[in-house]
């Protein structure tokens, strides 16, 4: 009944995820048996195969924290200077807690102070991060104040208790809860202020989903990744994100099978043995074989698959991402290299398939790009609360830099290769990405696959069996035929 995957995909025909339906199997387990565990790439073992794009309207900090904290990763973007990026790095690899809350810091002397979003800012001898901490002042106290030209150090609190930054998320709200305490700045151990987390932080992250298993690197930190370009100026740039503690690092380039690509992880592999570096993209065998040649210890999978990606319009080349994935991961799994599902992520089926075709991780951008870790700031748009998503080869991300990705080298004209939109807020990814994983078990489970393993072995026995879906088949398999609904996923 149905096809196997090798006939399936040998037809001359590009299929993309909605295209395909994989046919039900036989459940002898729960869904919460399922065990997603993977690998990022040959030496990085992940709980989760979630991985945040390298975009700048989807990862830095907050977002390779979540995901860390999450089992999965986040490759922090390059569309920056080098010690820029080293410094999300480090600021991410600080953290033991699951979110960033970026505290707004006073001088005693200071007047009027801004606390954006916050509730409470942190008074420091210095005003910054790097002094000590003598108080806290808190917004409902400078609303109530009669005399609006009253310094800081009127009418500050008494400097807080202080916590270790090694502490992590449970054992910073045992602190706070216990101690019954409103507040506790977490301060690394050269002195400087790293957070300030309130009790309003403790009972919002313990609402959501408990947490699985962090991924952490040897000495307990956050696994984060980084992107790096192919030109000479990022070999620098590879020892800045070296230093800054980098666990992975992504060749960043829209077509990865080029000599400046090959050079890079070359040379990358020798001055960093122990680094695993990752290639891409690519979507076909050949391309796959002469990055796998080269060293790299992962591959990245999609070429103008993208939600936000204009590539196959623009330069007529790419695939349907379910063909792409399914060869590229074929070949790779014979030379033992994890394979990233890149782009065009909009539902846990997606993923599902992605993952039965063989991929060991996706990689998301606009899945998480209207996540409360994204960087940028939530705006209103027809009563919509959204937050800006851009790709990296639109025109507006190439003038800020991205244009390498693209362009391969400094080319007179540019022409782009994707779009700048927004897309809906849907919260912090602490609450969805925990919801979206249980979906994906729940598929796994109809399929009758355990594990990603026993999936890829149904796969390869040619017992897990597809179809593909006809124009009316794939609206029958969506909403369909209602006057009105509301999607709610959970
Ligand atoms: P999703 O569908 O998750 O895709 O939003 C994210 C992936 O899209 C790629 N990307 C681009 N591709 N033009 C492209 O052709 C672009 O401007 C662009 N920006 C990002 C990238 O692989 C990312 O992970």
């Amino acid at each position: 009944d149905g096809f196997s995957a090798p006939r399936l995909f040998a037809q001359g025909v590009s299929y993309t995820y909605d295209d395909v339906i994989v046919l039900p199997g036989y459940i002898d387990f729960p869904a919460d048996a399922v065990d997603l565990s993977t690998r990022l790439s040959r030496r990085l073992p992940l709980s989760i195969p979630c991985v945040a794009s390298p975009m700048d309207t989807v990862s830095e900090a907050s977002m390779s924290i979540a995901m860390a904290a999450l089992g999965g990763a986040a490759i922090v973007h390059c569309n920056d200077a080098p010690a820029r990026q080293a410094a999300v790095i480090r600021a991410a690899k600080s953290r033991r807690i699951p979110f960033v809350t970026d505290p707004a810091f006073f001088s005693p002397s200071d007047v009027v102070p801004d606390f954006g979003q916050d509730a409470y800012a942190l008074v420091t001898e210095s005003g910054n991060s790097k002094s000590k901490v003598i108080g806290v002042v808190a917004k409902s106290d400078w609303e109530s104040l009669q005399d609006k030209s009253a310094t800081v150090s009127d009418y500050m609190r008494p400097a807080p208790e202080l916590v270790p930054a090694s502490y992590d998320f449970e054992k910073v709200a045992s602190f706070l809860v216990g101690g019954g305490l409103e507040y506790a700045p977490l301060v690394a151990e050269d002195g400087e202020v790293v957070d300030l987390v309130t009790k309003e932080d403790v009972e919002r992250i313990r609402a959501f989903p408990k947490l699985g298993m962090p991924s952490l690197d040897s000495d307990g930190r956050f696994i984060v990744g980084a992107a790096i370009g192919t030109r000479e100026t990022d070999k620098e740039r590879l020892e800045h994100l070296v230093k800054a503690g980098a666990n992975v690092v992504v060749v960043d380039s829209s077509q990865g099978n080029s000599s400046y690509q090959i050079d890079m992880i070359k040379y990358a592999k020798s001055m960093y043995p122990k680094l695993d570096v990752i290639g891409g993209n690519v979507v076909t065998i050949a391309q796959a074989q002469n990055l796998i040649k080269a060293g790299a210890d992962g591959l990245r999978v999609g070429m103008g698959s993208g939600s936000i990606c204009t590539t196959q319009e623009v330069c007529a080349v790419g695939r349907g991402q379910a063909t792409a994935v399914y060869k590229v991961a074929s070949f790779a799994k014979d030379h033992d290299v994890p394979v990233i599902a890149d782009g065009g992520i909009s539902n846990s089926g997606h993923i599902v398939k992605a993952l039965v075709l063989g991929a060991s991780t996706v990689m998301m951008g606009s899945f998480l790009a209207g996540s409360s870790e994204a960087p940028g700031v939530y705006e209103y748009l027809n009563g919509h609360r959204v937050k800006k998503y851009r790709g990296m080869g639109s025109l507006e991300a190439m003038t800020k830099g991205s244009d390498a990705r693209y362009l391969g080298d400094k080319l007179k004209l540019k022409v782009a290769q994707g779009v700048v939109g927004s897309v809906a807020d849907k919260g912090s990814v602490l609450k969805f990405i925990p919801y979206t994983m249980q979906a994906v078990k729940q598929g796994f489970q109809d399929l009758g696959a355990s594990s990603l393993q026993s999936a890829r072995d149904l796969l390869h026995s040619e017992i897990l069996r597809f179809e593909v879906r006809t124009g009316a088949a794939q609206v029958e398999g969506g909403v369909h035929g209602l006057v009105s609904y509301e999607k709610k996923f959970f």
